[in-house]
């Protein structure tokens, strides 16, 4: 039977860490501060938007919202994001996706200024990313890695495959996992609706990431992973009162080593990650806090590539 991944345990130590982050810098005057904004009324958007104001409040870190109705136009949501960059009471900048459609969500991700964009979604933080520089990382790889890290899952050398292309989970993540770190080194296959045999290939491989969220579309059975395989599970689903994630929990918790539970895995990890970012952003500009000093001195640049320094003080109430 597969030992549970720890990742409430995990976020309670990473909520720590940001509380004293969050004391030190209102200490020093700065209240960081989050400005999520959310589009529409997609339910589970809504959770989620709840959820990471929720996660601000306990550590202390300020947020403010603003909800804009679905058929919002492009020219309104670009306006609102240029008055949260220009205000320096604001250091990071969420906003929630997915967007309508009448919407184009790269000029919206793109329009936040990169040094406040702690989704990590915006081209300078995910070209950033690949070159090994991002100030912010998305949050849920993020999370991910931190999981593996906590765990001491070694990835050097294995296969992993991820049922996900976003730009939020599927893609960053196996930017980073084939990277030459200390976490990464695999070589990782990205599935999704066209990808033919899924089941072989998740059975062929050592770590399996799934983040679906659609369980009618794909499920993964105890059938399709290979004995002693790492399991992360990133999918949520409602089930009238359950959450449930894209894994058939028990068939393949008899088989994997190690598994994510739903709800208590990835969920409050990733958003943990959000607040370690948040209170990054509140800071002076430096490396991703994930990267450990290069072990090779001569080698790849570290450190950030920003284009925004957050205030030194906090100099007025944030508002939107
Ligand atoms: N929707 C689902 N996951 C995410 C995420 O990590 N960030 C944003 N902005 N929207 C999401």
């Amino acid at each position: 039977m597969a030992e549970l991944i720890k990742g409430s345990l995990v976020a309670s130590h990473l909520r720590h860490q940001v509380r004293k982050d969050v004391a030190a810098l209102r200490a020093g005057g700065v209240e960081p501060c989050l400005a999520v904004c959310l589009v529409g009324d997609d339910p589970a958007s809504q959770i989620y938007v709840q959820r990471k104001q929720q996660a601000c409040a306990v550590v202390g870190i300020k947020s403010v919202r603003v909800d804009l109705p679905a058929g919002v136009a492009q020219a309104e949501l670009d306006q609102l994001i240029c008055r949260w960059n220009a205000n320096p009471a604001i250091h990071g900048i969420l906003v929630q996706l997915p967007l309508p459609a009448q919407i184009d969500r790269f000029a919206v991700l793109d329009g936040i200024d990169p040094g406040k964009d702690v989704d990590g979604t915006g081209s300078v933080n995910m070209g950033g990313l690949i070159h090994g520089s991002a100030r912010f990382w998305p949050c849920t790889p993020a999370a991910i890695i931190e999981l593996f890290k906590y765990h001491g899952v070694a990835t050097c050398g294995k296969h992993v495959v991820i049922v996900n292309r976003s730009i939020v989970v599927g893609l960053p993540l196996a930017a980073l996992l084939v990277q030459d770190h200390e976490f990464g080194n695999a070589t990782v296959t990205l599935c999704h609706e066209h990808t033919r045999e899924i089941e072989r290939i998740c059975r062929g491989s050592d770590i399996v990431v799934v983040a679906v969220g659609k369980p009618e579309q794909f499920t993964l059975r105890g059938s399709m992973v290979k004995r002693g395989a790492v399991v992360v599970d990133v999918g949520i689903t409602r089930n009238g009162r359950r959450l449930t994630g894209d894994v058939a929990f028990d068939e393949v918790a008899a088989k994997a080593s190690l598994i994510t539970p739903v709800p208590g895995g990835v969920g409050p990890c990733t958003i943990a990650m959000l607040l370690k970012n948040t209170v990054q952003a509140a800071r002076p500009v430096g490396p991703h806090p994930l990267l450990s000093p290069s072990p090779n001195p001569g080698g790849r640049r570290r450190s950030g590539v920003v284009r925004s320094v957050a205030g030194p003080v906090n100099p007025a109430a944030a508002s939107p």
